[in-house]
């Protein structure tokens, strides 16, 4: 089928007869195991006419973390000299003379220039050719494939060639070995948001009567007696000491990621009139709807879970009267499959930087298929539109409780994706995500019946994206019911029964990114004073089959930071209920980064950025966490001791401290 329509194209195809110079060719990609569930047939007949597209290699991405430390390390002189996105598309584009010798050598092989595309952002090069001519180009042969149980058809070969003069600037090429891919999801049952909800008894007032406040507590005003029963915003305005906002630069709204779940406008209006009185009725994200996303959904939808409202409706009690911009991606077709499902950020990140869409980094080109949804959606209620790229400024701070375990995606899949955070971190963009809720382990069901890794499902399972170098990640913690907002903090760890029984902040170590420079010396005190007695293992993208170790002691180490995650009253579907998890911790955090904006902009400074450099070399602004464990995969986890911990990272924030920090930074 595919073959047939492709040669309806052929006419406009120009066939050049030049004879190609003789150039040393060598191996540039080679298939080591065949494709599963696809089988081998027939090869490509030679007047098939091939949509040949060659991913040029980005540049300099190697120097991306000394890019970065220039304008996020307080010790630089260029601290805060924010490159703008051309600066950055410029830095990391193929170089022109890439370009050029690619484009010289297949004009001496017979492709005439008039036939090549070249994308705007220079990042690849596409033609069509006849399957003898890219055959001739590539020194391979294609054949068909064959899916086991469905009709679809790719292209593919198991190794090709390229001139050894271009082997650097030659990111890969389509089709190759990687099969030219039909427009369909494999599916895997995965669950990606992390929230844990308990209905709550009834609404604050009536509650008074059935819980005990305590002796310390008496003493508080009457708004802050019951937090640790009930967390609400008066509550983490006393716990951070956050002051009631006022500023509301245009330039500075707080963004919000959410995918799969939608907020409802009388949820957030219930929140704000019983816990947030200050936000008008009426208040509403500023819509940046991305691939066909709706912007809400009437409180009794089904895709109206509770994450999208909590998120605002913190959110935007500590930031009133400044907004919050909702980055909501995907059809809703898609949408819920990828709550379930493996994919998250590309379309997005596509939306902020449209050369993301089609630069290739690491074998990869634009999104993948395979992973991420395929726009045009053909399906009946899918968005019709095409993939949309670089139609968003992104905001100063984006906070995203999204995640899932880095086990489940290709290592260059992430390393592409993170590397845009850092490009991000380049133009002063601070980018936060929730750690996740299953401490060491990912969700039950991910990688083993206890979300945790190898044979004997007892090796810790990172999360993604927090294992990225270039994000900030947020941990949760939590006050206990007889303590207040006076008293220090513990690791968020509750049993909220069933599945969600063991519900704790996630932490620990990359096996895919290793340890950032900033973070190195903080982690090696951990080592030194929590004496760990699990075994352990040095080593990027381990065999989990082999290792005899629990963690990747020399892998990125996270969380980098956390905020309260627990308690949290929201109201879903109009009932009021309890919130608990890191998907609370990362809008909070993000929340006060906004106000230190807020207050840096006031004074002419620009954004705080990626914040990690600065945090790692002041911990002090922070409130250390020194009690509760992370526990999964059947241990107590990590311990939260004095320092930076693979619990709760170097702590929760200490507003005044933090604002006084950033406010003297250049
Ligand atoms: C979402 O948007 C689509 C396209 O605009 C529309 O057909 C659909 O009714 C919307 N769904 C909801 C729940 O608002
Ligand atoms: C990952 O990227 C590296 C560097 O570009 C490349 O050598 C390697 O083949 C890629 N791996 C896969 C599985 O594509
Ligand atoms: C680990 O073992 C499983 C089950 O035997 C196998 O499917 C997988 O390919 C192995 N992985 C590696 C990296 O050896
Ligand atoms: C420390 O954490 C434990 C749970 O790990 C909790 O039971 C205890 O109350 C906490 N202690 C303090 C002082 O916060
Ligand atoms: C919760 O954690 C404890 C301590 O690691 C463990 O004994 C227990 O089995 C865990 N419960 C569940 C349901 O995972």
């Amino acid at each position: 089928m595919l073959l047939r329509q492709v040669y309806l194209t052929l006419a406009i195809a120009a066939l050049s007869e030049a004879v190609p110079a003789p150039i040393k060719h060598v191996l540039h990609e080679k298939r080591d195991k065949a494709a599963l569930d696809w089988v081998k047939g027939n090869r490509v007949e030679s007047d098939a006419v091939l949509p040949v597209r060659i991913g040029l290699s980005q540049n300099n991405l190697d120097r991306g973390y000394d890019y970065l430390m220039e304008v996020a390390h307080p010790d630089s002189e260029k601290y805060g000299k924010y490159w703008t996105a051309e600066e950055v598309h410029d830095a990391f584009a193929p170089s022109a003379e890439a370009v050029d010798a690619v484009r010289d050598w297949l004009h001496a092989a017979g492709i005439d220039p008039s036939r090549i595309v070249h994308s705007d952002n220079k990042g690849w090069l596409a033609f069509d050719a006849y399957a003898h001519e890219a055959e001739g180009l590539f020194k391979t042969k294609f054949f068909e494939h064959n899916h086991m149980s469905s009709e679809s058809t790719k292209i593919g070969c198991d190794e090709y060639h390229l001139p050894q003069h271009l082997r650097d600037h030659v990111d890969y090429v389509t089709p190759g070995v990687k099969l030219t891919p039909v427009l369909k999801k494999h599916k895997k049952a995965k669950r990606a948001s992390q929230l844990g909800k308990v209905k709550a008894n009834a609404v604050v007032a009536s509650e008074v009567h059935d819980v005990l406040i305590s002796e310390k507590a008496k003493g508080l005003s009457p708004d802050l007696q019951l937090c640790g029963y009930n967390m609400t915003p008066t509550c983490i305005k006393a716990l951070y000491k956050l002051p009631d906002a006022t500023k509301a630069n245009k330039h500075n709204s707080l963004g919000l990621y959410e995918q799969g779940d939608y907020f409802a406008k009388s949820d957030l209006d219930l929140f704000y009139k019983e816990y947030a009185p200050w936000v008008p009725q009426g208040t509403y994200p500023i819509p940046a709807l991305i691939d066909g996303a709706n912007f809400s959904v009437p409180a009794g939808s089904a895709l109206n879970t509770g994450e999208s409202d909590i998120d605002i409706d913190l959110a935007t009690a500590l930031i009133y009267p400044q907004a919050i911009t909702l980055y909501q991606v995907d059809d809703q077709l898609y949408e819920p499959e990828e709550v379930a499902t493996t994919n998250l950020f590309n379309t997005f990140l596509d939306a902020l930087d449209g050369s993301y869409c089609t630069y290739s980094a690491y074998g990869e080109t634009g999104d993948d298929p395979k992973i991420d949804p395929v726009y045009p959606d053909h399906r009946p209620g899918g968005y019709k539109g095409k993939l949309q790229c670089g139609i968003y400024k992104p905001t100063n701070v984006i906070s995203a409780s999204y995640g899932q375990a880095e086990a489940d995606l290709p290592p260059n899949y992430t390393k592409r994706q993170c590397n845009e955070f850092m490009k991000l971190g380049l133009q002063g963009h601070s980018i936060l995500f929730a750690s996740g809720d299953y401490g060491v382990a990912s969700f039950a069901g991910d990688g083993g019946p206890n979300g945790c890794l190898g044979p004997d499902h007892k090796i810790f399972s990172p999360q993604y994206p927090s294992n990225c170098p270039y994000v900030t990640s947020v941990g949760g913690t939590m006050i206990y019911p007889d303590q207040t907002v006076k008293d220090p903090e513990s690791v968020m760890h509750v049993n909220l029964g069933g599945t969600a029984s063991n519900f704790s902040t996630a932490g620990g170590f990359s096996n895919y990114f290793p340890q950032p420079e900033y973070q190195k010396r903080a982690v090696e005190k951990y080592f030194k004073k929590a004496k760990l007695d699990y075994p352990y293992y040095s080593e990027f993208e381990v065999n989990f089959n082999t290792t005899k170790g629990l963690y990747n002691r020399i892998g990125r180490a996270y969380p980098d930071v956390a905020a309260n995650g627990a308690q949290f009253r929201a109201y879903t579907d109009g009932f009021d209920y309890h919130y608990y998890g890191s998907s609370l911790a990362s809008p909070l955090f993000a929340s006060v980064l906004n106000l230190i904006n807020e207050e840096r902009l006031a004074i002419g400074k620009g954004p705080v950025g990626f914040v990690n450099p600065v945090l790692y070399e002041n911990p002090h602004v922070l409130h250390d966490i020194k009690n509760g464990t992370n526990a999964g995969c059947g241990t107590y986890g990590f311990a939260a001791i004095e320092g930076w911990d693979p619990a709760s990272g170097l702590g929760t924030p200490d507003y005044p401290k933090m604002k006084k920090l950033f406010l003297d930074l250049p």
